[in-house]
C-alpha cells in the first residue's frame, strides 16, 4: 500500500504544506516544440527586451575566469558604488540574491509565528510566499477595483503584533503607484513597530507626476526597508542581483540570516558594470514609455481595459475567462501571463521591443474579432 501522500503531508510543518511553488512556465524552446510554432514572442516576465549593457557582458567575460574563487561575501565593491549612486553610505546597503531573496529574508528576519503583517491583493506573489514560508500570520487587504493601492485601508489592518507591511510601488502585476501624499502619510503615521517594505523594481519607468521613490521620504521613518533590483531596467535577471537600503542598525540584521556568498562574483561584476551605464538604462526606459504608451493607447481602442502603468508592462482586463485568453495567444506564438483570482479575467502583458508588441496587438486584435 502506498501512503506517501500522508507520511509527507508529516514530514513538513503545516504552513510548509501550505505552499505552493511558484509556476515559471516552461522554457520558450519547449512551448515552441510543443505547439509547432515558431519565433514566439515571451512578455510574460517582466524583463529588460533589449538586454544588458555590452559593457556588463564584458565584466561578466572576464569575471568568469575567476570563478574557482568564492566571491566577495560583502559584495564591496558593489555595494560602495551603489551607495556612491544613491549618495548614501555602504552600511545602509545589503545584497540579496535577487531582491526575491532579500524578501524572504526579511520576513523570516523580522517575524515570527506569533508576529503579523499586512501586504496587498493583487501584488507580487512573493510576499505571501515569503510570509507562509516564515510562518508569519497576515491580512491581504485589496486593491481598490483590485488595480490600484488602498493603504490606509492597510494602515487600519495594523495591530500591536503586526510587523511587517510591503508595498510594491509601482505595484505588480497592476502597474499602479502609490503617490507623493499617501507614501507619506503611511510612512509618517504607522506605529514604530512596523516595518515598512517598499519594494521598488520598477522604480525606473514610474513617471508620474507625483510618483516619489521612498529613499527620498527616509527621514520620515527609521523603520523602513527600500528594495531595488537588478533585474528589470538593468536587464540582469538571470544575474540575481537585487538589495536592499535602509538605516544600518534596521538592514544590518540581514547581514546575519543571509547566507555568506549569495551573490556570485559574475553577477556583482556585470551589476558594477552596468550601473555604470546609465545611458543604457535611460534608452530601455525611453523605449518603455512610448511603447507602453502605444500598446495602451491600441487595446483601448480595441475596447479592452488598461490599468494604468508605471511599469515596464500593462495589465489589461480582456473580460473572459484569462486561461482561454492565454492559450489562444500562446497558438499565436505570444506568452503572456494570466493572474489568478480576483482578477482572473485580466493578463499581465511585458512591454517588449516595437516589434514584439505588434505581434501581441495582431493577436489581440484576432482574439477579440
Ligand atoms: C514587485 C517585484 N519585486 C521583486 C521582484 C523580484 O525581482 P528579483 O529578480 O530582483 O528577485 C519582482 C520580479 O518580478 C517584482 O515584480
Amino acid at each position: 500500500m502506498c501512503h506517501t501522500g500522508s507520511v509527507m503531508s508529516r514530514m513538513v510543518p503545516e504552513n510548509v504544506e501550505r505552499l505552493v511553488p511558484y509556476s515559471p512556465g516552461k522554457p520558450i524552446e519547449e512551448l515552441e516544440r510543443e505547439l509547432g510554432i515558431k519565433n514566439a514572442v515571451k512578455l510574460a516576465s517582466n524583463e529588460n527586451p533589449r538586454g544588458p549593457s555590452p559593457r556588463a557582458i564584458e565584466a561578466m567575460r572576464e569575471a568568469a575566469a575567476g570563478v574557482n574563487r568564492y566571491p566577495d561575501a560583502a559584495s564591496w565593491n558593489l555595494r560602495s558604488e551603489l551607495a556612491a549612486h544613491h549618495g548614501i553610505s555602504m552600511e545602509e546597503i545589503v545584497m540579496g540574491n535577487g531582491s526575491n531573496e532579500l524578501i524572504d529574508l526579511i520576513c523570516r528576519t523580522y517575524a515570527g509565528p506569533s508576529d503579523h503583517a499586512v501586504i496587498g491583493v493583487p501584488s507580487f506573489v512573493c510576499y505571501h510566499l515569503g510570509l507562509t514560508s516564515a510562518n508569519v500570520p497576515f491580512d491581504a487587504v485589496p486593491l481598490r477595483e483590485h488595480l490600484f493601492w488602498d493603504l490606509p485601508a492597510m494602515a487600519a489592518k495594523v495591530n500591536e503584533r503586526t510587523r511587517l507591511l510591503f508595498v510594491a510601488n509601482p505595484n505588480n502585476p497592476t502597474g499602479a503607484h502609490v503617490g507623493r501624499e499617501a507614501l507619506t502619510a503611511l510612512l509618517r503615521d504607522l506605529p514604530e513597530h512596523v516595518l515598512v517594505v517598499l519594494d521598488e523594481a520598477y522604480v525606473e519607468f514610474a513617471d508620474a507626476e507625483d510618483y516619489v521613490s521612498a529613499l527620498e521620504l527616509r527621514d520620515l521613518r527609521e523603520q523602513l526597508i527600500v528594495l531595488r533590483t537588478f533585474s528589470k531596467a538593468y536587464g540582469l535577471a538571470a544575474n540575481r542581483v537585487g538589495y536592499a537600503i535602509g538605516r544600518p542598525e534596521v538592514v544590518s540584521y540581514l547581514h546575519r540570516t543571509r547566507a555568506p556568498f549569495n551573490v556570485g562574483s559574475i553577477a556583482q561584476a556585470a551589476a558594477r558594470a552596468a550601473l555604470k551605464d546609465q545611458a543604457h538604462v535611460a534608452e530601455y526606459v525611453e523605449l518603455n514609455r512610448t511603447e507602453r504608451a502605444r500598446v495602451t493607447a491600441a487595446l483601448t481602442e480595441l475596447g479592452v481595459r488598461v490599468a494604468p502603468s508605471q511599469a515596464n508592462f500593462v495589465f489589461v482586463d480582456f473580460a473572459r475567462d484569462n486561461k482561454e485568453v492565454y492559450d489562444r495567444m500562446l497558438r499565436m506564438g505570444v506568452i503572456i501571463r494570466p493572474m489568478p483570482k480576483p482578477v482572473d479575467t485580466w493578463l499581465r502583458v511585458t512591454i517588449g521591443l516595437p516589434e514584439e508588441n505588434d505581434r501581441f496587438l495582431g493577436a489581440a486584435r484576432e482574439l477579440l474579432a
